[in-house]
């Protein structure tokens, strides 16, 4: 029979995970199928339930529910019982639940796969939600130099700092707070770039030959890629490949098996662009 998989989240209609995911299962030869699954706000821990309940082997979650994914009773990876938020289930047989948070795994991949490693690297991350959560350990696991977190409301930035201090060198401010700093990359974490928004940051904050990376993604530059260009960037990146690697890191805890991510970063660029 085939195993069953899904995406849940709200809104969820515009989700590019089962192309994704179909894209790996053909690469791979496995069989499975793949759907994205709308959710109630508050019918997220019913639908997981009917979901297993139906044999299901396996979930990603989307917003808005990848901390109250996290409360469901699991085996959570490290990183994902650090960050407070998964989005990856898997359901084993014997009624075992695997939890983990697969996106700062696919940040971290999509920066090397670009050339742009993290150690030694002055890193800024703009944003302290919950986007942003689940990719700090991965950063610092990369040894950067240090790693600033800036907020619009710094005491979420400060929140996170007290959650992963003690993995590298993390420090938290406010936008204003910035004024005289460089860095060598910046990412947006923030939901800035989809009012078209950039947060107030200073000109100078890129270090001359640094680059920028926006989980966002769409058709065109994101606003904050926009700004990045402007600012003389080396790379103005944005968000397409984390989403692919982190479903590539889903697929392998449930299959067992490594897709490839470039292909499909392609198509589904050529298909945005088409
Ligand atoms: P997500 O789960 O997508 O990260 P979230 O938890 O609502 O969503 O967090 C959104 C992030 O974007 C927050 O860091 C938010 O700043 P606040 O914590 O101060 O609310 C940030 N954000 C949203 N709109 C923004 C804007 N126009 N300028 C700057 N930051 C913005």
């Amino acid at each position: 029979m085939t195993d069953r998989y899904a995406v849940m989240g709200n809104p969820i209609a515009h989700s590019k995970s089962p192309q994704i995911h179909a894209r790996f299962a053909a690469q791979t030869g496995q069989d499975l199928a793949y759907e994205a699954m709308l959710v109630a706000t508050d019918g997220f821990v019913e639908a997981v339930a009917a979901f297993r309940a139906k044999g299901g082997k396996g979930l990603n979650i989307t917003v808005p529910f990848k901390q109250e994914a996290w409360q469901i009773e699991a085996e959570r990876t490290p990183r994902a019982q650090r960050a407070g938020a998964v989005n990856t289930l898997c359901f084993l047989d014997g009624g075992r639940v695997l939890a983990d948070t697969t996106d700062g795994v696919g940040l971290v991949a999509d920066l090397l796969q670009n050339g742009l490693p993290l150690r030694g690297q002055r890193v800024l991350i703009l944003g302290a939600g919950g986007a942003v959560r689940g990719v700090i350990e991965p950063i610092l696991e990369q040894q950067p130099a240090l790693l600033v977190i800036a907020n619009r409301t710094v005491a979420k930035a400060d929140e996170l700092v007290q959650i992963f201090a003690d993995i590298g060198a993390l420090s938290a401010v406010g936008f204003d707070g910035l004024a005289g700093q460089q860095f060598d990359l910046i990412i947006n974490g923030t939901a800035a770039s989809l009012e078209g928004e950039v947060p107030p940051i200073p000109d100078d904050v890129l270090a001359a030959g640094g680059s920028c990376y926006d989980m966002m993604y769409g058709k065109d530059a994101t606003a904050f890629q926009r700004w990045a260009m402007q600012h003389g960037a080396a790379q103005a990146l944005d968000g397409l490949g984390m989403l692919v690697g982190q479903a590539a890191e889903s697929f392998y805890l449930w299959r067992g098996v490594r897709p490839e991510v470039a292909p499909v970063i392609q198509q589904l660029r050529a298909a945005m662009q088409a």
